[in-house]
């Protein structure tokens, strides 16, 4: 396995698929420029239509909705993950669900000829269901086509096309680019054009070797498939691996999103799952995204969007120091250290918002805390959760793991940010210290609970979960015991 080679198939493959985390990155990022100028198209339209101008509420309202039914279609597309991927295969899923994104794309795109702000808010729930079913595709994909000493490398891609998304949005949405009264239609309906673009090139990326083999039973697609994206003929031993995970799927019954909860063996990974997504997004990440505007005005930046930008920036580069760490230092080491680095990076974000009244330059310590607090969370929190999930699951159940998984990030990250703005209200600066007793509970369980992936074949990872189960299951404590035993062993060259 030590001879699998990064190919050109490989990079390209990924690349590709990355085009559906650039997609979610872009969407979600999109909507917060050009607040303003939708908020005039919305009153325009209602008064067109009804005549009278709609009250301040309405309005609001109706933008409120624009925004968050987004998030509805991502948890609604996120669950169904696993309607797709064993009936059509990874790539076959991409490539369809592109048809959603073109579709919201052109309702998005269309909205203010048409006049129709019903448009806009349907556009808005169909780009959301696409995002979250690309929010289960990409992970998986990348999971099952990498060679096991790149998986988390590769993982971490995921995140890099999100956190690139975000920052092409916020670029685009400048009043001199797309965010202005004529052009914004278009900031909202290119979203069509990497659909196209991915639609074009997918159907030269191979069919994920583990899904033909494991799904389909096709040995002979699968082996070429992997020689030819991992460089090299010696593909025996993983091609064997599959095999023996193929012969033990056939023994379970099929896993359904109950059973993840139900099974003994599976109780552990799917609660590292969730936690992981809600350490993601309890962190508070988007609630400093959201805080950082101010903050960077009070700190007398005359357009606070350019910092925005920065942080975008920095996001950017820390994800990429990812990319090159992930597989050095391990998962849950970074991901200790990223939470870690956010827990004192909030304190001293709620010390210096404190003080800043007193003190001018306690402004500079805070947009210094904000930065460093983005580079922490891409150094583990951002990218890690979204491919780990991939990796604690075996074949069979990780559809539906990557549905729950993906459902309770959406979930979290919706409530975050609807629950957010009054807490800031109510609290003040004190708002930080809810994330840092958050960021502290989420270390203390991943120091417990989190086995280290680097380096170990799916099959090793599953049946360090299972070997926890006693056969007879005798005892009446159940049968959950320490996640310690498998814990990392290759720390040495780090
Ligand atoms: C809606 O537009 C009208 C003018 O057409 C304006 O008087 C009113 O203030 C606007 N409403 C809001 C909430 O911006």
């Amino acid at each position: 396995m030590g001879t699998a080679k990064v190919t050109a198939p490989l990079i390209f493959a990924i690349t590709i698929a990355t085009i559906g985390s650039f997609q979610f990155g872009y969407n979600t990022g999109v909507i917060n420029a050009p607040e303003v100028i939708i908020k005039d198209y919305l009153n325009y339209t209602l008064q067109e239509r009804f005549e009278n101008p709609p009250s301040e509420v309405v309005l609001t309202s109706l933008w409120s909705l624009s925004v968050a039914i987004f998030s509805v279609g991502g948890m609604v597309g996120s669950f169904s993950v696993g309607l797709f991927v064993n009936r059509f295969g990874r790539r076959n899923s991409m490539l369809m669900v592109n048809l959603l994104a073109i579709a919201g794309g052109c309702l998005m795109g269309f909205c203010k000829i048409a006049e129709s702000f019903e448009m806009l808010i349907l556009g808005r729930l169909v780009i959301g269901l696409f995002c979250g079913l690309c929010t289960g595709f990409v992970p998986m994909y990348i999971g099952e086509i990498s060679p096991t000493a790149l998986r988390g490398a590769f993982g971490t891609l995921n995140q890099l096309g999100i956190v690139i998304g975000i920052l092409v949005a916020q670029i685009f949405g400048l009043k001199i680019i797309l965010g202005t009264k004529e052009l914004w239609p278009l900031l909202l309906g290119f979203t069509i054009i990497p659909a196209i673009l991915q639609c074009a090139a997918l159907p030269f990326c191979p069919e994920s070797p583990r899904f033909l083999l494991i799904n389909r039973k096709e040995e002979e697609s699968a082996k070429e498939i992997l020689q030819r994206l991992w460089g090299t003929q010696d593909v025996a031993q993983d091609i064997q691996e599959m095999k023996d995970e193929s012969i033990r799927m056939a023994q379970e019954k099929k896993v359904t999103v109950v059973e993840l909860f139900r099974a003994p063996s599976y109780r552990q990974p799917i609660l590292i799952s969730i936690m992981l997504q809600l350490s993601q997004q309890l962190s508070g990440i988007n609630a400093v995204f959201y805080y950082s505007t101010g903050i960077f005005k009070d700190a007398g930046v005359k357009e606070p969007i350019y910092a925005t930008i920065g942080a975008g920036v920095v996001n950017t580069i820390f994800t990429v120091v990812s990319v090159f760490l992930v597989e050095k230092a391990g998962r849950r080491t970074l991901h200790l250290v990223g939470l870690g680095g956010m827990a004192f990076c909030s304190v001293l974000m709620t010390i210096s918002l404190l003080l800043k009244d007193n003190y001018g330059w306690m402004s500079f310590i805070c947009i210094g805390a904000i930065l460093l607090f983005v580079a922490f969370f891409e150094i583990g929190p951002g990218p890690i959760p979204w491919f780990i999930v991939a990796e604690l699951f075996g074949q069979g159940p990780r559809p539906a793991a990557m549905a729950v998984a993906g459902c309770s990030n959406w979930t979290s990250n919706f409530l975050v940010g609807l629950l957010f703005p009054s807490a800031a209200f109510y609290l003040g600066a004190y708002v930080f210290i809810i994330f840092t007793g958050f960021l502290v509970i989420f270390w203390v369980f991943t120091f417990f609970k989190v086995p280290e992936t680097r380096g170990r074949t799916f099959e090793e990872i599953t049946r360090a979960f299972e070997g926890q189960v006693p056969a007879g299951n005798q005892g009446e404590k159940g049968p959950i015991v320490e996640m310690n035993s498998i814990q990392p062993t290759k720390d040495t060259n780090v």
